[in-house]
């Protein structure tokens, strides 16, 4: 039986989220914390998808025909079209069972989402033998992000399949960057969930109140993320934390922070952090810091039982096959 693993990081966006889905510049990176999918071929036509967080469905030729709990095939419908569409693209009749596992928190702005289409759409091109490339993997993956979120640019598949620090503008080819030497983020995570979807709509609204306005910072924003870029090149850690403060302000003034993540962001800034920002959607998740070693225990032992710190090192790296058998030349 043929069987395959992939695995695919979550991320960070380090600026231009929201400003990405209009064309904005922004800088994203992949982190450690990974979401694993084992695609099997079936004989009948049965896709079932199995989600150790969630909870398992299966279709037999698009209806429902099993869901662990209520609601289970709803929440995993998306990813069933991905699979879906992959299937009859490249001409298999029978099914996959898929099975999911996430370490990345969800709807916490870390994409885990995407990090879970990234993983499944690699696993099974594998599995299918197909002649593929990663764009192909990240094409796969927006049928399920467009499904999950609204207007998604393309970012968090992008970062995901890819890895390392990337820049990425809507349109053009994603470019890597290179960082002179490894360095640390601190992910902050506020327990508030957030639904990338709402907060992206709500960006919407104020961009077609003001769009003036709204231009205008966009292009503040992408000055942001090429000096971002210079200095995640050049090591100037400072320097980018103080940049990462200037986007968050650029995001709070299009209504996407929260008194929460202002608040944690002040408790960041006033402990010496060199800068804080959201990462992701906004309205709750997550935030990044850039500290120093010792400001980074200090806020980890003074504020650990209120939020959740994960110190991340960049970069690292993005999908990868973990294992595969009974593939030609291979035991199963
Ligand atoms: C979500 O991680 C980033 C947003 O810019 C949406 C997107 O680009 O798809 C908020």
């Amino acid at each position: 039986m043929v069987r395959v693993t992939w695995s695919a990081p979550g991320k960070v966006i380090i600026c231009g989220e929201h400003f990405v889905v209009y064309g904005g510049l922004a800088v994203a990176a992949a982190i450690d914390k990974r979401a694993y999918s084992t695609v099997s071929l079936r004989d009948d036509r049965i896709v079932r998808i199995g989600s150790k967080q969630i909870g398992t469905a299966e279709w037999l030729d698009g209806k429902l025909v099993k869901e662990s709990s209520k609601g289970v095939g709803d929440r995993l419908e998306a990813y069933r079209k991905m699979v879906e569409a992959l299937l009859e693209k490249y001409g298999r009749r029978k099914g996959v069972s898929v099975t999911v596992d996430s370490q990345i928190p969800r709807a916490s702005g870390l994409g885990s989402s995407a990090a879970i289409a990234v993983a499944t759409a690699g696993a099974l091109l594998d599995a299918l033998e197909a002649d593929f490339t990663t764009e192909d993997v990240v094409n796969a993956s927006l049928v399920a992000e467009s499904e999950l979120h609204y207007r998604p640019s393309g970012i968090d598949p992008t970062v995901s399949a890819l890895g390392g620090v990337i820049r990425f503008r809507r349109g053009s080819k994603p470019q890597r960057i290179e960082p002179q030497k490894a360095f640390e983020l601190l992910v902050i995570e506020s327990g508030r969930p957030r639904r990338t979807g709402e907060m992206v709509r709500k960006v919407a609204q104020f961009r077609e109140l003001h769009i003036n306005l709204f231009d205008k910072l966009m292009e503040v924003s992408d000055m942001v993320a090429g000096e971002v870029e210079l200095a995640i090149q050049n090591n100037r850690i400072e320097r980018l934390g103080s940049l990462m403060t200037v986007s968050h302000n650029l995001l709070r003034a299009i209504g996407v922070s929260s008194r929460e993540l202002d608040e944690i962001i002040d408790r960041a800034l006033r402990a010496g952090a060199y800068g804080a920002k959201l990462t992701g959607g906004g309205g709750g998740g997550a935030v990044i810091a850039v500290a120093s070693e010792e400001v980074t225990r200090q806020l980890i032992s003074r504020h650990s039982d209120r939020y959740t710190f994960h110190r991340v090192v960049l970069p690292q790296e993005g999908a990868r096959r973990e294992k595969a058998e009974g593939k030609e030349g291979q035991p199963g």
